[in-house]
This record gives structure tokens, sequence and C-alpha cells, in this order.
């Protein structure tokens, strides 16, 4: 892969947990747009990444992609200038497998080809999926794609969309800058979403999920939760619970909604500087479960120059008090070797209400709302 291309988790636009194949140049183009407009940019979305349904159903006589003429009748560059006119970065979709999951070509067979056309087109990212595998070696797939984009010579994040099948955390850091770490995320917090033959997750479910595979994250390998439902339908409190999570397991930040038409309260949750500062902190530590009690949950992340995030999550249908006494509890990352200092004095600034309320010399006491958060950055000193 390319080194150093996402030092801290990737963040960006993704038009597939809106729009499906429903894409055109017309509604990237405005995307790219809202991007700059709401301020998203500035936050630190610099990624728009077109998914499945850009394609032709056919390759052309010599075997190129080529993109939709409905949909992109000035063709696929086009675009790309153009956002990129935005100062941001173009993203784009294909698969490992014979066809997409959306059935239109995939790659396999066409890696070396592909990837020269990416390159030509100025693409920055490559999501690369995982349907129409069968009797294809994940390990082998991902890491010729990989290879053939090294070759094409033009730097691009590269995205393993396989949602945890071969454990690809086992093998994903060489060959990629984050890898999916299960299957597609649904716009519900904590119930089964079935789509017939296959079951979406929730928001809560992933987080089961990957709290487990942190010690596979880091710099420039992360671990992929699938990409952000905010905007999409829960509760306020439900977006906010969900982004936190996303921000405390330091995972990419791709939101999925459409921007054009956001409220000011989604704008304000995808936009939180401080909690996006935890995500992106320097250190690129996965934070972690540090208890699970009566559906009260406490994560704890360790961050920059001593300091810590530190979350209290209701995954309860009512309201719960939550008591923590910071000077006799034992804060230990065991994987990544950090300890919270009980003796030390740390500043509580609430990254929600961004407000510093108290310090750590005082035993804690609140209520959770249900669905809720309340979360901190402990600020040493
Ligand atoms: C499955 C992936 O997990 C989704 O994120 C999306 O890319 C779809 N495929 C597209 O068909």
């Amino acid at each position: 892969k390319f080194e150093g291309l996402a030092p801290t988790p990737p963040m960006g636009w993704n038009s597939w947990n809106t729009f499906q194949v429903e894409i055109n140049e017309k509604m990237i183009m405005e995307m790219a747009d809202e991007l700059v407009k709401t301020g998203m940019k500035d936050a630190g979305y610099n990624y728009l990444v077109l998914d499945d349904g850009w394609m032709a159903m056919e390759r052309d006589s010599l075997g190129n992609l080529v993109p939709d003429p409905k949909k992109f009748p000035h063709g696929l560059r086009a675009v790309v200038d153009y956002v990129h006119a935005k100062g941001l970065k173009f993203g784009m979709y294909n698969c490992a497998g014979t066809l997409t999951c959306a059935k239109y070509p995939g790659t396999r067979g066409y890696e070396y080809q592909d990837a020269r056309n990416y390159a030509a087109w100025n693409i920055d990212y490559l999501k690369y999926d995982w349907c129409n595998t069968k009797g294809i070696n994940a390990k082998e797939a991902y890491t010729t794609m990989s290879n053939a984009l090294r070759k094409a010579g033009h730097p691009m994040i590269f995205s393993i969309c396989e949602w945890g099948v071969n454990k690809p955390w086992e093998w994903g850091e060489p060959v990629g800058q984050l890898w999916r770490t299960t299957e597609d995320i649904w716009q519900v917090f904590d119930s089964v979403h079935s789509h017939g033959t296959w079951d979406a997750l929730s928001v809560m479910r992933i987080s089961d999920l990957q709290d487990t595979l942190r010690r596979y994250a880091g710099p420039d390998h992360w671990n992929d939760p699938d990409m952000l439902e905010v905007g999409n339908g829960m509760t306020l409190s439900e977006d906010r619970t969900h982004f936190s999570l996303w921000a405390m397991m330091a995972a990419p930040l791709m939101a999925g909604n459409d921007i054009r038409k956001m409220t000011p309260q989604t704008k304000e949750i995808l936009t939180n500087k401080d909690v996006i500062a935890i995500d992106q902190d320097p250190l690129g530590i996965q934070g972690f479960k540090f208890s699970d009690k009566d559906s009260l949950q406490i994560w704890f992340k360790p961050l920059q120059k001593g300091d810590w995030a530190v979350c209290f999550l209701n995954r309860g249908s009512t309201e719960k008090k939550v008591s923590f006494n910071w000077q006799q509890t034992p804060v230990v990352d065991n994987i990544f070797h950090h300890t919270l200092d009980n003796k030390g004095r740390y500043t509580l600034y609430n990254v929600w209400s961004h407000k510093n309320e108290g310090t750590t010399e005082k035993v804690f006491n609140a209520s959770v709302k249900s669905h809720d958060v309340v979360m901190f950055r402990l600020k040493k000193g």
C-alpha cells in the first residue's frame, strides 16, 4: 500500500447509505459544494466517495470500465476535477468479485487495468467490496489490488470492505489503510434489521463486535465499523451516541446522510470539533469498553499529552444514574499501556456541552438519559 496516507482515521462522505445506486454527476457536485458550505470540509471530512452503481453495465471493447453515460454524461474525470477544485479528495468503489454487490462489472481479472484507469482519473481512495467472490482467497485478492494500485503510481487509500468475514484485521495492515470489521450498518440503535437473506447491524451491535479488535488498529491501519447513519432516521440522542462511540473507537468517519438537506442538529453532531478531535487523536488508539453493567457502559480512550476521553453510555430504555470515583478506580489500557493517573488532577471538559464541569478530585455523579451519552475529555491539570 501507499504508506502514510491515513495517520488518523479517514473522514469524508459516501453515497451509499442514502442513495444506493441512484447517483449522478449533478448530485455529486452539489454534495461537494455542500461539504464546503456546511463547514464539513473544515471539520475534516475531505474524501467524497462514490459507492456502487457508478459504472455502465458492461466494460468497453478494450475491457475498460466506463462510467454510466446517463449518470455521468461528462465522464468521471470532469467530476473528479470539480471535486478537487473544491479542495476535496475523490474516492470510488469496486469489488473483488466478478460483479459488484449491485451487479455492475467487478474487478476480478482486471485489477491492473482498473488501477491504471483510477490513476488516470486522479482517484485518491478506493473502497473494494466482497460480493460474488466464490472460491477467491480474500487476502490474495486484496493484496493483488493493493499491488495494482501501487504499480499504477497514484497515491490512493485502499479501503478493504470485506465485512470481517476472513479476519482482515489479521492480514490487512500491509494491504490497506482500513478494513470493515462487520456486515452493513442500518439506522437502528439496538435492534435487528432484516433484509430477508441477511441482517443488517445496529449501532450497538457493531460496537460490541469491534470492541474485541482494538489491538489490531492504529495509525494507517484502522478497524472500520462502517459508515455513519447520523441524520438518517435515529433520534438525536441516538445519533449523538452513535457519533460518540465511533469517535471512542477511532473509527473512520464517513457521513452517509444527504448533507444538502440536513437539519442544524444533524450538522451540529457531525461537525462537533471536540468529538472529532477524540476520533482524530494523533496517538491513534482505539478506545475500550471499561465496564458494562445494567445497560450502563463506560468507555475510555487514551489521548495525546496524557489526556483521556471517557464516555458514559446508557444502552437501556430508562434514565440511569452513574457514579464514578476517579481517584479510587484504576483505569488501565493493558494493550497500549496507558494508565489513568488516579493521583493527578484532570479537568472534566464536556465535549457535547463544550463546558468544563469540575475535576477528577470529586466523585462524579450524573444521570444519563436513555440511548444517550455523557462524554468528557479529561484534560491533564
Ligand atoms: C456492501 C458494502 O458493505 C456497502 O457498504 C456498500 O458498498 C454496498 N455493498 C454496495 O453494493
